[in-house]
């Protein structure tokens, strides 16, 4: 497969829907025995066209953070009943949009936007559906730039405010109060990180229940984690731990619907970076391998200190030796790898760059005025 690449410029990304349709059949295989769970892909991890139009056609509903993300999603032809939007920051323009389209879901992140959706939708002459997010002050262990779930992040309606604003949502005519919302952060592999969301939402459906509450819904975000260092053998992430910890632990009322909102866990696997050596460069202590993608094309090395496995795919060599893998981009960030071991790669070699699926090419930026890169998929070969 990887000798297809060598005359094609660089750098790319390159998907391979194979496994992106094995990634969704296992997640629809989880989730068959709970007719009551549904999957929103988080269109915010990877918005291309075609990737959008397998998991289209596979039956997922969408999770929106932008009005942008909302119409990519109408044109890639999701229901619009199974758009829900998140986001601290809703203009009323992108309101508007959600309104006209009769989204399933604004998820509302503040009393202040809920009265604005409310008088929006009264001059829309339509009823608002509304889960209200809940900042339930829970920590995972992830990275400290993508934690979303405690007290001192932006996102959500503190639990303290949330009696208060769910009488708010049920008095306001335009709204329609249906349910709650969660999404404590992403990248987490920890299972139990996801069971302490569940034993928080218990304790707030006891005092649901106790103040005659009714919520159809609860949507508990994403953020289920991917193997990094092991991309080629763990392709496909433990759906089966994640949808069963939430089966055991998360207790249901008989009329509730359970949603979930994944994005990473469903495309970063399937995406890789390919881009080509143009210089060995020996420094005073390190050696650089300069490549042609930098960090405009994948910035989550320099954003989070993330770690991509990095492949030599062109090189037969059979020594190896010390890189640092870097870009061509005017900051000592670019930086995709230090001290990597790869077989000895000379100009030209091709390298991959793995699990570049989820938040890779949608962060893609045109800094120092680089090209984007183009897209190809296992179907161009
Ligand atoms: N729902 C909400 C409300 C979110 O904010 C996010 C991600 C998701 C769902 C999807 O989370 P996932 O299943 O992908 O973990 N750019 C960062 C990740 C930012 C995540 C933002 N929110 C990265 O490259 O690691």
């Amino acid at each position: 497969m990887y000798s297809k690449f060598q005359n094609i410029e660089t750098p790319f990304y390159y998907y391979d829907t194979a496994l992106l349709e094995a990634t969704l059949k296992a997640i629809r295989d989880e989730i068959k025995p709970y007719p009551h769970f549904h999957v929103h892909y988080a269109i915010k991890a990877n918005a291309n066209p075609r990737l959008l139009s397998i998991i289209q056609q596979a039956g997922f509903g969408v999770d929106c953070v932008s009005g942008g993300e909302i119409q990519v999603a109408i044109n890639a032809h999701f229901p619009t009943n199974s758009i829900v939007y998140a986001g601290v920051g809703k203009s009323d323009k992108e309101i508007i949009i959600g309104l006209r389209n009769n989204i399933f879901c604004f998820n509302v992140e503040s009393i202040p936007e809920l009265e604005v959706i409310n008088q929006l939708a009264v001059k829309e002459n339509t009823i608002a559906n509304v889960c209200l997010r809940i900042n339930p002050d829970v920590s995972p262990h992830t990275h400290a730039n993508i934690i979303t779930g405690m007290a001192e992040n932006k996102f959500g309606i503190s639990m303290a405010d949330m009696e208060k604003v769910i009488w708010l949502a049920n008095s306001l005519p335009n709204i329609h109060f249906k349910g709650l919302h969660f999404h404590i952060g992403s990248q987490i592999t920890n299972m139990g990180d996801f069971q302490l969301l569940c034993d928080r939402i218990n304790r707030i459906q006891d005092w649901l229940d106790s103040h005659a509450i009714r919520a159809e819904i609860i949507n508990v975000g994403g953020g289920l984690g991917i193997d990094y260092q092991n991309p080629q053998v763990n392709t496909i992430p433990n759906f089966k731990d994640y949808f069963q910890t939430y089966a055991q632990y998360l207790h249901l009322r008989p009329h509730q619907s359970l949603h979930f909102e994944l994005g990473r866990s469903i495309v970063a696997q399937c995406g890789t970076l390919i881009t080509r050596v143009l210089y060995i460069k020996q420094g005073t202590y390190k050696q650089f391998a300069i490549v042609d993608a930098g960090m405009t094309d994948l910035i989550r090395p320099a954003l989070y200190h993330a770690h991509h496995k990095i492949e030599n795919i062109s090189s037969t060599a059979k020594t190896y030796e010390l890189y640092d893998v870097v870009g061509p981009v005017c900051e000592s960030s670019d930086v995709f790898d230090i001290n990597i071991q790869l077989p000895t790669t000379q100009r030209g070699d091709l390298l991959a760059i793995h699990s570049i699926g989820a938040y890779g090419e949608v962060m893609a930026s045109s800094y120092n005025c680089r090209q984007l890169p183009q897209s190809l998929t296992d179907k161009d070969f």
